[in-house]
């Protein structure tokens, strides 16, 4: 299949417009591959009837379908331990201390972008392992991706050996139950966390929450900049005043520059806090 160039620009100008994912001609292959499977998903007789038919085809959903095939779902369990560890041992600790001393015992994070909720699982055990007495802690995990069937796999929370590879055999004793090939979530955990779908490019949460813990890793990457700015200050407005964001370890503090968040140092890691005024 071949796709000229004034309909790559148009396809690219929509793809940005509604998920602000970037789409430079490099990743023509790419959009080209994904293209294919959505003519033949949506019945399309040609890519010109393909897009021709955004609109009767739903419009952005469609868009929002296309959009966030272009972008890697690739994830697992315990994704980046080290950065996991900082987590753990450098932050939440402490963070715990100062919580359990004023009585509050809530504590809430925030995977955006979840894929298939691996990572938002993953702060939930994190949590549950980590802080003393958690059971009589409030906990509240919330997922958001773009990907509407991603979302649905991560509800299903039934997940390949692959994906759980990294788990301690005891975590993974603990946290799942064997269904045929396959590890599914054990209730106890999967009532923690909850997942909808989420257009970081666009808004934050319909919630009025706001999270002491937010996970934006490995999504921002492929973004224009000015979505990113745009992602950013979400994230920054529901952003607990003592919590903590964490983007992927290699992803840049510049990013976040000037959006109300500032850059700290812990255990050899940066992660962002809120700007005290
Ligand atoms: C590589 S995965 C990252 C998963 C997980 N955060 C991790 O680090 O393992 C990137 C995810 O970002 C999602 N995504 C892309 N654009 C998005 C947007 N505008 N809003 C929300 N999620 C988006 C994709 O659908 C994909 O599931």
């Amino acid at each position: 299949m071949e796709i000229g160039a004034a309909e790559f620009q148009e396809l690219q100008e929509k793809i940005e417009r509604v998920s602000g994912i970037l789409l430079t001609p490099s990743r023509r292959d790419r959009v080209l591959d994904c293209l294919e499977e959505r003519i033949a998903a949506t019945f399309s007789s040609s890519l010109q009837d393909y897009l021709r038919g955004l609109d009767r085809l739903g419009g952005n959903v469609e868009l929002e379908v296309l959009a966030s095939m272009l972008e890697p779902s690739e994830t697992y369990f315990h994704r980046d331990p080290l950065q996991l560890n900082v987590f753990t041992q450098d932050v939440l600790r402490a963070w715990v201390e100062d919580r359990a001393a004023s009585g509050r015992h809530r504590v809430s994070a925030w995977s955006a972008g979840c894929s298939s909720g691996e990572e938002a699982y993953t702060l939930a055990i994190l949590l549950m392992e980590s802080i003393p007495d958690s059971k009589n802690w409030s906990t509240y995990v919330l997922g958001t991706d773009l990907n509407r069937g991603l979302v649905k796999s991560a509800r299903e929370a039934i997940y390949s050996p692959r994906a759980v590879g990294e788990l301690t055999p005891q975590l993974l004793d603990r946290y799942f139950m064997p269904e045929g090939d396959r590890f599914r979530v054990v209730p106890e955990l999967r009532s923690l966390v909850h997942f909808d779908f989420g257009n970081l490019s666009e808004s934050a949460p319909p919630t009025r929450m706001t999270f002491d813990f937010i996970f934006c890793r490995n999504v921002l990457l492929y973004f224009t900049e000015e979505a990113r700015g745009r992602a950013i200050e979400h994230l920054a407005s529901r952003l607990a005043d003592d919590g903590f964001l964490f983007l992927g370890y290699s992803e840049p503090s510049s990013w976040v520059v000037g959006h109300g968040l500032v850059p700290v140092r812990r255990g050899g890691m940066i992660v962002y806090q809120r700007e005290s005024n």
